[in-house]
């Protein structure tokens, strides 16, 4: 599930293609037309649903329609690489200890919305990023990886993200990793 540019979703399909992921990105929904995860998805050769929230009654409704959609395509594990809507019990509840999220805070820093922004406004030394099995609770639910990175004098939003963003690059794909490891998905292989 990817709202933007889909760095993290790119880099979760070249883990799993460069086999450090024992994992493979088999459909990509994103909910803002045309985004740069959606042409990245293109490029990659990996099916893309576009769910416009714009076309939703609710959030309920667009969480049932996620639900339907990976029931359908038949995954075992759901990723929130920067999907910028909250999410409702509809799809927590449909994937429980199964749905991972990407935030760029050392949680429990720093929830919710601009994460980075909240970090400089704070005058934090140190920021990072933490991936997570998402909970009813926003941006709470158990750490599975994190990394820091310093925050230099003269960062602004724009530096500080690229510093995050590489760190993201490397966790999410050990993130999902564990959350399968502790599924026993990984050994469901003769
Ligand atoms: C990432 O930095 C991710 O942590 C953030 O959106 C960015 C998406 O970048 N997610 C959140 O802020 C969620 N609360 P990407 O589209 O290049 O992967």
């Amino acid at each position: 599930m990817a709202s933007g540019n889909g760095s993290n979703f790119e880099a979760l399909v070249e883990a799993g293609a460069r086999q450090l992921l024992p994992a493979q990105v088999v459909s990509l929904v994103v909910n803002n037309p045309g985004c740069g995860a959606s042409q990245r998805a293109e490029r990659l050769g990996i099916g893309v649903t576009c769910l416009n929230h714009r076309s939703f009654a609710s959030r309920d409704s667009l969480d049932g329609a996620l639900v339907d959609h990976f029931q359908a395509v038949g995954v075992d594990l759901v990723v929130m690489a920067g999907w910028m809507r909250i999410v409702t019990s509809r799809l927590i509840r449909a994937y429980p200890e199964r749905l991972v999220n990407i935030h760029p805070s050392l949680l429990p820093s720093f929830r919710g919305v601009d994460a980075i922004g909240q970090a400089l406004a704070a005058g934090v030394r140190l920021s990072g990023c933490t991936a997570h099995l998402v909970s009813e609770e926003v941006d709470a639910g158990r750490i599975l990886a994190q990394a820091a990175v310093p925050v230099v004098p003269g960062d602004n939003h724009a530096t500080l993200a690229r510093r995050i963003q590489a760190q993201e690059h490397r966790i999410l794909p050990l993130a999902v990793g564990l959350a399968a490891e502790r599924l026993g998905l990984l050994h469901s292989q003769p």
